[in-house]
């Protein structure tokens, strides 16, 4: 949630941290704002509405010159999107800048504190909070100030600061929420995100909670929060700046929805050596894995719906208690967690805020936490015991897809490798699985060329406003991302059902026309599925059925419309399942005129509770 970039350098810094700010815009976008410091002192431009509006005030960037300062792109909590609300938030001699993700828990308090002694305020931002603070601590040395301020505020933040009294420094900070420095020859960033920077440098620097940072033109220094010198190692970051972008594709989530086979053939095949799961440098031995007795899957929103999927499979090959948490729940619950519990933690930012408190609790009650991560040294990647990443490479699009499928193909590697070690699958089932992993990504191209029917369906059925995807086991955990992506992009009111829990209550609300999408891809209960899809249409339900080639012709007799996936091995079919759901999602929410790549009130990465 928001977006920060801030640049120290020999260039104009306005057009800088405007590019910074478009690739960061996914993470909030009802506001923005930049602060520059040049030869006319600071300066402040910020306005409500996404980042052109800014833009267009600014004349590109143009209007404000200056060599070093600070962006943001919001994503409201405290205060309603509005100009003053936007950041940065300045201090009031506006002296001191900052811009801020996260939220300052106890800013009510430290606001009364510092209204007590005559400071005013003009926002409703938790934020302000913290640039008055600064103010009030500081005595000439802003790196000081934010020390002290440290030590006083609670909750989750990552700011850049700037302060006009002291032109050549940017402060960085941050404490669970992402922040990285990126570091040029003649220039240094700090940004939310590496998207934000790639184009002029690779060289980052992860900051860890509870550091800080002083950026010049020349130099970074890092320390802990008693402000002592601390070294810093230094990634080179692999991907091109081409990932970032949109490549000629209206929008990020269909090129990203493109780009899965590719992801998976980088996720999968270099983990396949010889017909074997390989996981190079895996922190889990052997004899741990055979003593694992209860596997949990903490994650939220899609990456959870991998978790459920995953239960399906690794229950399957493992013969082991698989439990699938929401991590928002998990730390609340009081989870019966010990040394033998893996707690597999899916995330594709790696920063979800809620992951990450479950994580920790994991950890707190003795879990072992094996974590899939998309974003390389995210939080969650070094807090982890074990990390698996996904390297779907960057993803955009607020609605995740590539990184579904690549989560979920891990997962898969991790049950072979497992079931390999436990000894709960034949050499042959394994050798099968293996096969099939391997083909996965042409058996998705094949999937991809059948655009054109999935737009057809999209033209059927976009004006309707409510929308049931029905189905079993696998079928319905696939179901529930289905339904996910259909409303969070298109704004249709759509649920998941068990297909047999219809009958308990929701059967009451299909009516004449109601949209259901049918899934029956899962081979075994197909002719469940089968008696559902005449189940629903006996009450009036329009069903777009989704099924493999080889029950095409039987569904084809009862469903109003159908779309085919290739066969593959059971496990994998949701890999397969989940691409038409995508690409119907994507063609409804365009054919609804809907912002794709940012639907409203959401954004990429949630770093708050
Ligand atoms: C939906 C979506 C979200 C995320 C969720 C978790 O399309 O992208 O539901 O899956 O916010 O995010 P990560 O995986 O970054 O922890």
């Amino acid at each position: 949630m928001c977006g920060i970039v801030g640049y120290v350098g020999n260039q104009e810094a306005a057009p800088i941290l405007l590019d910074g700010l478009a690739r960061l815009e996914y993470r909030g976008y009802d506001s923005a704002g930049v602060a520059v410091f040049g030869n006319s002192g600071l300066k402040v431009a910020k306005a409500k509405g996404r980042l052109r509006v800014l833009s267009d005030q600014i004349q590109e960037g143009r209007a404000i010159q200056g060599q070093l300062g600070i962006g943001h792109t919001r994503w409201a909590t405290h205060g309603a999107p509005s100009d003053v609300n936007s950041h940065p938030q300045v201090s009031q001699s506006g002296k001191i800048a900052v811009v801020h993700n996260g939220i300052i828990e106890n800013y009510a308090q430290l606001k009364e504190f510092l209204v007590g002694h005559g400071v005013p305020f003009t926002s409703e931002t938790d934020t302000e909070v913290v640039a008055q603070m600064i103010e009030y601590f500081y005595d000439g040395d802003i790196l000081k100030a934010v020390g002290r301020v440290l030590h006083r505020i609670e909750g989750a933040y990552a700011l850049g600061i700037v302060c006009s009294d002291e032109p050549d420094r940017l402060i960085a900070v941050r404490k669970d929420s992402p922040l990285i420095l990126g570091l040029g020859e003649d220039f240094n960033f700090l940004a939310s995100d590496v998207t934000a920077i790639i184009k002029h440098t690779r060289d980052v620097i992860y900051m860890e909670d509870g550091e800080l940072a002083e950026l010049t033109q020349t130099g970074v220094r890092c320390y802990n929060n008693l402000l002592e010198s601390v070294e810093k190692e230094v990634f080179h970051v692999d991907w091109e700046i081409d990932a970032a972008e949109k490549g000629g594709y209206e929008h990020f989530m269909f090129k990203e929805i493109m780009e899965q086979p590719e992801a998976l053939r980088r996720t999968v095949f270099p983990r396949i050596k010889d017909g074997e799961v390989i996981f190079e440098d895996f922190g889990l031995d052997d004899d741990y894995i055979r003593q694992i007795n209860k596997i949990y899957i903490v994650a939220c929103g899609s990456s959870y719906h991998v978790g459920m999927v995953g239960k399906y499979n690794l229950e399957q090959l493992l013969r082991l208690p698989v439990e699938v948490a929401l991590a928002s729940e998990f730390r609340y619950m009081e989870p019966i967690v010990d040394e033998r519990t893996l707690v597999v933690v899916i995330s594709q930012s790696g920063e979800t805020l809620d992951t990450m408190a479950a994580l920790r609790e994991a950890k707190r009650l003795g879990g072992k936490i094996l974590s899939i991560v998309n974003v390389v040294g995210s939080s969650i990647a070094r807090e982890s015991d074990v990390v698996l990443y996904t390297w779907a490479g960057p993803e955009i699009a607020v609605a995740t897809t590539k990184a579904y499928s690549t989560q979920l193909a891990v997962v898969d590697l991790l049950g072979l490798y497992f079931a390999r070690r436990r000894e709960t699958m034949t050499e042959e089932r394994y050798g099968q699985v293996i096969q099939e992993l391997l083909l996965l990504p042409s058996k998705l191209e094949q999937v991809l060329e059948s655009t054109q029917d999935i737009q057809y369906y999209a033209s059927q059925y976009f004006n309707h406003d409510s929308v049931f995807f029905i189905g079993r086991n696998m079928d319905y955990a696939l179901g529930l991302e289905g339904s996910l992506k259909l409303k969070e992009i298109s704004y249709i009111h759509s649920e998941a059902y068990a297909s047999g829990e219809l009958k308990h209550g929701t059967i009451s609300l299909i009516e004449d026309g109601t949209l259901v999408v049918a899934l029956a891809t899962y081979d075994k209960l197909f002719d469940k599925a089968m008696s559902n899809v005449v189940e629903v249409k006996s009450r009036g339900a329009d069903v777009l059925a989704l099924t493999t080639k080889n029950h095409a012709e039987e569904m084809g007799k009862t469903a109003n419309g159908m779309i085919t996936i290739p066969t593959t091995d059971e496990l994998l079919l949701p890999s397969l399942g989940v691409v038409p759901l995508q690409l119907l999602s994507y063609y409804i929410a365009l054919m609804r005129g809907c912002d794709i790549d940012k639907p409203r009130n959401l954004a990429k990465s949630v770093t708050v509770e």
